[in-house]
């Protein structure tokens, strides 16, 4: 394992690359990473990184991402099948069709698309959230137009709750964040009953409403580095999120809340990126994310709403 993480670190300088990774990436990838972050933190990262290869520890859409705020850096991404069940979730041609039907019925609103989702997608929307900026870009839409928010009927449903603004919901979700069991929750409350509950906003409802804390997983860590005093916190996201808590806010104890199938959710797609796939790419420059036809309009939305 030592000399496969050498062999990482020689071929990263070799080939003048930055590694970014997200925060459900397994912990020996973070590790690693010149820059782990939520969805926001490393969108905004890859703009400022100053090597000529951006390795991208995520899934493709966050790969994509960072190309298309990097048109002329070489971006890898370990494994191109890493895909996101909320991205699969809106095809670009399905969502073409909705906008226009309701077009045709007389309906004036805005697209809001969570980043989770593909370019085509992006390419159709006038915003682009993540969970990191989402509340502050939904109280910029004018106040006289409707909302259609895709891909991700939970989110949307927590932000309609905090800002008061209903909107037109897509009915996709994340498959990790689907599938946390209440039941488990409520008996870890019942024999923690001093913990504290944080949920991602990709939550449904059942398990939002049991959480001291919603929020994505950068405003997670935000939460808990206000606790000074040792603290049980129970965690309802990505498995591997326990990682970078644990890294950052060692004082505390983390419980994963599981997923009504699995001990822990660890997300399947994020999970396809290994340390050697990573040495890999940087040794074969593959596979890269290539530029294509509507990254040049998804980039123009992705630069007003995460970057102004
Ligand atoms: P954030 O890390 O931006 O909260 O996103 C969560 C997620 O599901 C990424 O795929
Ligand atoms: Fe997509 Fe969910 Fe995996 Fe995030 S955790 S990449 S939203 S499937």
């Amino acid at each position: 394992m030592t000399d496969l993480i050498q062999e990482i670190a020689d071929l990263k300088k070799r080939e003048d690359a930055t590694i970014l990774a997200h925060y459900y990436q397994d912990g020996e990838i973070q590790d690693l990473a010149d820059f782990t972050g939520d969805s926001l933190k490393l969108a905004r990262a890859a703009t400022r990184v100053s090597t000529g290869t951006i390795v991208f520890c995520g899934v493709h859409f966050m790969a994509e991402t960072a190309k298309m705020l990097n048109p002329e850096k070489r971006v890898l991404l370990p494994d191109l099948q890493a895909g996101c069940s909320l991205a699969e979730s809106c095809p670009a041609n399905k969502l073409f069709r909705y906008q226009e039907m309701l077009r045709e019925n007389g309906r004036r609103f805005q697209t809001v698309t969570y980043i989770n989702s593909s370019a085509a997608v992006k390419a159709l929307s006038d915003w682009i959230v993540t969970s990191g900026n989402a509340e502050e870009i939904i109280r910029r839409v004018p106040a006289d137009l409707e909302i259609l928010f895709v891909p991700d009927r939970h989110l949307g449903q927590y932000l309609e709750e905090v800002t008061g603004r209903k909107m037109i919901l897509w009915d996709g979700s994340c498959m990790v964040h689907e599938i946390f069991s209440v039941n488990d929750l409520l008996a870890m409350k019942r024999k923690m009953p001093t913990a504290i509950t944080l949920a991602h906003p990709e939550c449904p409802a059942n398990i939002r409403e049991h959480s001291d804390f919603v929020g994505g997983t950068e405003a997670m860590i935000r939460y808990v580095a206000d606790y000074k005093e040792p603290v049980d916190f129970l965690v309802a996201t990505e498995a591997n999120m326990l990682w970078q808590l644990q890294s950052q806010q060692p004082q505390h104890r983390y419980h994963p809340v599981p997923g009504i199938t699995c001990a822990c959710n660890k997300c399947p797609h994020m999970a396809r990126n290994t340390l050697v796939k990573l040495r890999d790419c940087l040794q074969t420059g593959k596979p890269e994310i290539h530029w294509q036809p509507e990254f040049a309009r998804a980039r123009e939305i992705l630069q007003r709403s995460l970057l102004k």
